[in-house]
């Protein structure tokens, strides 16, 4: 019998974890909007305790996407970050609470100097109090894989008689490997289903040693019912299992796991994108399922093979996570029809109207400097049309730019928009962008450091778009701003002044 395992997407959570990475509250709506469409099962929208931005976006996530998502948010095993949690996700159809609380003898020793007793009574007091809230409470023994393990079972009985509905069990610093925490899984399931078999057996693995993907299959096949993932397989530090791969595993080898989940695959390349578009993280060429060449094949004797009958070298087709199929060239003659029709065909939805009008001008603009405009094209459109927030008025906004570049003295002169203050400043620099940032610096009189400057071409088309990522340390903190245009320079110091203006927002 196939059984329907739960998918549970952390990207807005630990994903978000990664510098740089940090979003901003119409990204991450956007974000989530993106992971309804693919049906995940629930969204871990955040760590509300953290700020007061994380609270309001785990709040909006659950207003807007919690009428068929079920939401969650992480909270350590203390009464206020349980309060924000319930706070934040209880306008949401289906909320949850998710604490966390170490359980291995590190965390117990050097985290918490408590003994052990009072370390399971600090999960136990908190999951009570959770049940007070909600009736969902998801337990998290942190550093499950290096536990002991009768202290972890001894902390999972006592917090299942507590009242926890989910038990996670992470690996978090990814030590594990897939025979042990297969093993690991099988030992707990089976005490589980004497205990109290309503309860729902979960797994978080991290990718230290590139076994994620493995860790989490080996679960599933033990028992596991629920997979905590990312998209990409963003994540603290190596990041965490990916999405994508671990559902498309299951799909392809479905014969060998026995399960199934809700994911609507044909969604999985375009949430990718757009986690790389949003997070400015882009996925290695060769990365399984969503990788650019995940599924293109070079060599002679493969295309030899595939003509023949495709089945010789593909496992699975690139239309089965959404490839191919999105693939539009339009021009600034194709009109609102094709362009409504590209923008739909893509996954979005947008209404008639003011809105509309606005984007369909840009399309316009796009095209005449392009001439022909891609999928990407339009994706990067519509996702930077919904992202961008110029009703803050603390943020700036380039008003005009003025590059001048030589091999002697490279110039630039950049007005800034701040509301309604106009300020502009020249600098000189080693290089045209040098000169660009000091002048952007200049106008913002704020003291930021540049650590990373990446550009790229964005689909195809000799006027391809070009993509710069940005990446900026502000008061020991990193920051990370994107942006796309025909013109690099423009694209620069855009690119630039959204890190700055991240900054700005993380500091009010
Ligand atoms: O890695 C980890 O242990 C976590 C928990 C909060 C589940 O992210
Ligand atoms: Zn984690």
């Amino acid at each position: 019998m196939t059984r329907n395992i739960i998918v549970f997407d952390t990207t807005l959570r630990d994903g978000e974890q990664v510098p740089g990475a940090k979003l901003n509250m119409q990204q991450k709506i956007e974000l989530a909007a993106q992971l309804k469409r693919l049906q995940v099962d629930i969204i871990e929208a955040g760590f509300p305790a953290s700020s007061a931005g994380d609270f309001k976006a785990v709040q909006e996530i659950a207003r807007t996407v919690g009428d068929s998502v079920s939401i969650t948010a992480l909270a350590r095993a203390v009464k206020s970050d349980i309060d924000a949690v319930y706070e934040s996700v209880k306008l949401a159809q289906n909320p949850f609470i998710h604490i966390v609380l170490g359980t291995s003898n590190i965390h117990v020793e050097k985290k918490f100097s408590r003994s052990k007793e009072t370390v399971m009574q600090m999960g136990v007091d908190a999951v009570k109090y959770a049940k007070t809230l909600l009736p969902e409470v998801q337990y998290s023994t942190e550093d499950a894989s290096r536990s002991d393990f009768e202290y972890l079972w001894s902390t999972i009985e006592a917090v299942v008689k507590a009242g926890a509905t989910i038990i996670n069990v992470p690996d978090t610093v990814g030590y594990a490997v897939p025979e042990e925490f297969g093993h690991l899984i099988y030992r707990i399931n089976d005490r589980l289903k004497n205990l109290n078999d309503k309860v729902i057996l979960s797994v978080h693995c991290h990718n230290d040693l590139g076994l994620a993907t493995a860790n989490t299959l080996a679960a599933i096949k033990n028992g596991a019912q629920k997979i905590e993932v990312t998209i990409n397989g963003l994540g603290e530090r190596a990041g965490n299992a990916s999405l994508e791969e671990v559902v498309m595993a299951m799909k392809v080898r479905e014969n060998y796991y026995q399960c199934a989940t809700n994911i609507n695959t044909k969604e999985l390349l375009r949430t990718s994108r757009l986690v790389t578009h949003l997070t400015g993280l882009d996925v290695q060429v060769n990365k399984a399922i969503t990788g650019e060449n995940a599924f293109a094949h070079s060599s002679g004797i493969h295309q030899d093979g595939l003509l023949k009958d495709k089945n010789v070298y593909e496992i699975m087709s690139p239309e089965d996570v959404g490839g191919e199929s999105m693939e539009l060239i339009l021009t600034a003659r194709s009109g609102r029809h094709a362009f409504r029709n590209a923008v739909e065909k893509i996954g979005f939805n947008v209404q008639d109207g003011e809105e509309f009008e606005k984007l369909f001008a840009k399309f316009l603009a796009l095209a005449d400097a392009k001439k022909e405009v891609y999928d990407h094209d339009v994706f990067y459109l519509v996702t930077n049309h919904r992202t961008i927030d110029t009703s803050n008025s603390q943020l700036f906004e380039l008003a005009s730019f003025q590059v001048v570049t030589n091999d002697l003295h490279p110039t630039a002169t950049v007005t800034l928009s701040k509301g309604s203050e106009h300020s502009t400043s020249s600098a000189v620099g080693d290089g045209p962008i040098d000169a660009l940032y000091s002048a952007i610096k200049h106008v913002a009189d704020i003291d930021v450091q540049l650590k990373d400057y990446k550009i790229s071409s964005l689909s195809r088309g000799k006027e391809a778009i070009g993509r710069v990522s940005i990446r900026i340390e502000v008061d020991g903190k990193t920051y990370s701003g994107r942006a796309s245009d025909t013109d690099i320079i423009k694209a620069s110091a855009i690119a630039f002044l959204n890190g700055i203006n991240a900054a700005v927002l993380d500091q009010h």
